[in-house]
């Protein structure tokens, strides 16, 4: 089973996850999309601003996937695989995922996404809103984080159009073959094992070790096994 999507495009939005969050608030029903051409209040993780020049993919998306709080990023994962997916087509080089759902593409990052979401009064979750922002022809400054566009140009509808089925297909393949196919799946275009990991407000340097069976990153610290649920790699590097 997946969800049925109600699209809904705008020629210019504040932000399609603040709208989308908003509206999950209110009770609106899984599946809406909400897809802007420019954002004037574009939100990337941590806080950052997400630079929204036309031309560019912008889209939520709200899942009501039920389910244990706990294992809501096992659902940013999916997403991150979906995105991989819908990038290939137009990849001019190699693309990856960092940790939990940075886009790469020669290792400069070429789409984001942020995941939020809210838990029901017993601890399942109630809704989860993934905004999905893609470089498909400008690539914006990120600080001093090296950027880049996918590859070759793609109209922002076509790319999110199959980007939609992608996220069908995965969220079909969760619901009958449960978490394993994505944990696999991001594992193979992840970090390759032993990599030096930075993770922000955690240990400066650790050993990538792979995804628990539950989606939680694994990491070599000081020697011992650690399993990290939530964060942001700050880098990475090859030992
Ligand atoms: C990141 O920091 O990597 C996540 C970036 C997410 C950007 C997308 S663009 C569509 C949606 N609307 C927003 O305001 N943010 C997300």
């Amino acid at each position: 089973m997946s969800t049925t999507w109600r699209l809904e495009r705008y020629g210019s939005l504040p932000s399609t996850q603040s709208v989308l969050v908003e509206r999950a608030m209110l009770g609106e029903p899984a599946g809406l999309v909400l897809f802007a051409d420019t954002q004037t209040s574009g939100r990337g993780r941590a806080g950052r601003v997400w630079h929204s020049p036309r031309g560019n993919l912008y889209l939520s998306v709200l899942l009501r996937p039920g389910g244990q709080g706990r294992d809501a990023p096992q659902w940013s994962l999916l997403a991150g695989v979906a995105l991989a997916e819908a990038a290939a087509p137009l990849a001019r080089g190699q693309l990856s995922l960092k940790w939990p759902n940075d886009l790469l593409i020669d290792g400069a990052k070429c789409a984001g996404i942020l995941a939020e979401m809210a838990l029901t009064p017993i601890g399942d979750i109630d809704w989860i809103a993934l905004g999905i922002g893609v470089n498909l022809v400008h690539a914006p400054k990120l600080g001093q984080r090296p950027t880049a566009t996918i590859g070759d140009a793609e109209a922002p509808e076509d790319f999110g159009s199959r980007l939609l089925n992608c996220l069908s297909r995965w969220e079909r393949r969760f619901a009958t073959e449960g978490f394993e196919p994505v944990r696999s799946a991001w594992m193979s275009i992840g970090p390759c094992r032993g990599t030096v990991i930075a993770l922000r407000d955690g240990p400066a340097n650790a050993h990538y070790l792979g995804l628990a069976p539950d989606g939680a990153l694994l990491a070599e610290v000081a020697g011992q096994r650690r399993a990290f649920y939530a964060g942001e790699l700050l880098g990475v590097g090859e030992l």
